[in-house]
C-alpha cells in the first residue's frame, strides 16, 4: 500500500522530539520560528513554548488507506426534543401574533408564560445555538425570528451574567421586539425582494407601533418597552426611529440588536441566501466598535465561537469538512479537516472558503 502523508495540528504538550514540522511556525507578529520539514528537538520544543506557540502542524506518514470520514450523524434524542419544543413555541407565538394583528392587543399573559416556561428551558439545552441553525424555515419568518431572537437574547444574557427577573425580562423583550410588525400590511411584510424606500419607511414603523401596542399594558417592565422601541437604534446615531446614540440606548435594546443581526443574517430569506455564522460573526466584529455595543459584542463573539468547533461546512471546492479550530480573530477562516482527511488552515489557504453550513 502506498505511503501517504498528512499534516495534523498537535497541541504543544503533545509534540515530541523527532516529529517533523508540517507547516511553517510563526510568531504572533509573523516572524518565522521554524520552517516546514524541520525535525523537532527537545530544545526546539522548549523554544516553541517560550514563544507561546500552542499548536504545531506535524507531518505524519500514514501507511494504511483510511476510509473517508463519515460526517453524517443521526439526530440525538435531545435534538429531537429541542426541535419539538421549539416548534410548539413557534406555534403558540404565531397564534398570539395573529390575534394581535386582528385585535390590536398583545396577549401579554400568554407571551410572558411562553418566555418563562417555554423559552427559558430551550436556552438551557446543550448546543442551543447550533440547534437554532438547524431549525430554519423559509416560511413564517417573523415567528421563527422572534423565537430565535428571544433564545439568543437569553443565551447572551446568561453569558453577560444576567439571571432571575432581569433574564426573564430580556427574553420577553426579545420575543416581543418585532411585535409591531403585526401592524405592518402583509403585502409589505411578506414582499419578496427589496422594499421600495416608501415601503421601507412603513416597515420601520414597527418599532414605534410595537412600543404603542405594549406601552399601556399593566406590569410591563420599562426595559421591555425600550427593547421594542430601540432595537434598531445604533450607537453612532445612524439607527431608527429616533437616531439616539449609545448612552441613550437601553442595554436590552443593544443585546436584541446583536441577536437580531445574527439571526436575520444566518437565515435563508426569499431575497437573500443565508450567510454562514462564521461570516456573520465577522460582520458583527466590524460593526461592533461604532454601531453596536463593544462590550456586549465581544462577550457574544468569545462565547459563540465555541459552538462552531465540530460544525460541518461545505468548502468552495465542493468538499465537506469539519471545523476543528478557530483562530483568535478570523472566525470565517478556521482550520478544517475534509472528508478525505486533509487538514486545511483557511487563514493560510485563501483559495478556499466556507460557502455553507451543512450541519451545526
Ligand atoms: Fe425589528
Amino acid at each position: 500500500m502506498a505511503a501517504k502523508f498528512r499534516v495534523t495540528p498537535y497541541a504543544i504538550n503533545d509534540v515530541k522530539p523527532g516529529m517533523e514540522v508540517g507547516r511553517m511556525v510563526l510568531t504572533q507578529d509573523d516572524k518565522v520560528i521554524l520552517s516546514d520539514g524541520t525535525l523537532l528537538s527537545e530544545s526546539m520544543i522548549e523554544g516553541l513554548k517560550f514563544w507561546k506557540i500552542n499548536t504545531v502542524f506535524i507531518k505524519e506518514q500514514i501507511f494504511t488507506e483510511e476510509p473517508e470520514i463519515d460526517f453524517s450523524i443521526p439526530e440525538t434524542a435531545l435534538q429531537k426534543k429541542f426541535y419539538a419544543d421549539y416548534d410548539n413555541t413557534v406555534n403558540i407565538l404565531k397564534d398570539s401574533f395573529s390575534n394581535t394583528r386582528f385585535f390590536k392587543e398583545v396577549p401579554l399573559v400568554t407571551l410572558r408564560e411562553l418566555a418563562n416556561n417555554s423559552i427559558e428551558p430551550l436556552i438551557n439545552s446543550n448546543g442551543v445555538i447550533n440547534h437554532i441553525h438547524m431549525v430554519r424555515r423559509q416560511d413564517d419568518y417573523t415567528f421563527h425570528h422572534s423565537v430565535n431572537v428571544a433564545v439568543i437574547c437569553g443565551v447572551l444574557g446568561k453569558w453577560l451574567g444576567y439571571s432571575g427577573t432581569e433574564l426573564k425580562e430580556l427574553i420577553l423583550a426579545g420575543l416581543l421586539h418585532d411585535v409591531g410588525k403585526t401592524q405592518i400590511p402583509l403585502e409589505i411584510l411578506n414582499k419578496p425582494g427589496k422594499l421600495k424606500p416608501e415601503e421601507m419607511e412603513i416597515m420601520r414603523l414597527h418599532t414605534t407601533r410595537g412600543y404603542q401596542l405594549v406601552r399601556d399594558a399593566s406590569n410591563i417592565p420599562s426595559g421591555v418597552l425600550y427593547g421594542i422601541l430601540q432595537h434598531h437604534e445604533r450607537a453612532d446615531g445612524t439607527g431608527y426611529p429616533l437616531g439616539v446614540t449609545s448612552d441613550q440606548i437601553h442595554k436590552y435594546a443593544k443585546i436584541i440588536a446583536i441577536a437580531d443581526i445574527y439571526d436575520a443574517m444566518t437565515s435563508d430569506r426569499v431575497y437573500h441566501r443565508k450567510a454562514t455564522p462564521f461570516a456573520v460573526v465577522e460582520m458583527i466584529v466590524e460593526e461592533m466598535f461604532n454601531k453596536l455595543d463593544p462590550e456586549i459584542g465581544s462577550v457574544f463573539l468569545n462565547n459563540v465561537r465555541d459552538y462552531f468547533v465540530g460544525n460541518i461546512v461545505e468548502l468552495s471546492d465542493g468538499r465537506q469538512a469539519e471545523v476543528i479550530y478557530l483562530g483568535q480573530f478570523m472566525a470565517s477562516r478556521p482550520i478544517v479537516v475534509t472528508e478525505d482527511r486533509e487538514y486545511i488552515d483557511l487563514e493560510r489557504n485563501k483559495d478556499l472558503s466556507i460557502v455553507s453550513l451543512v450541519r451545526a
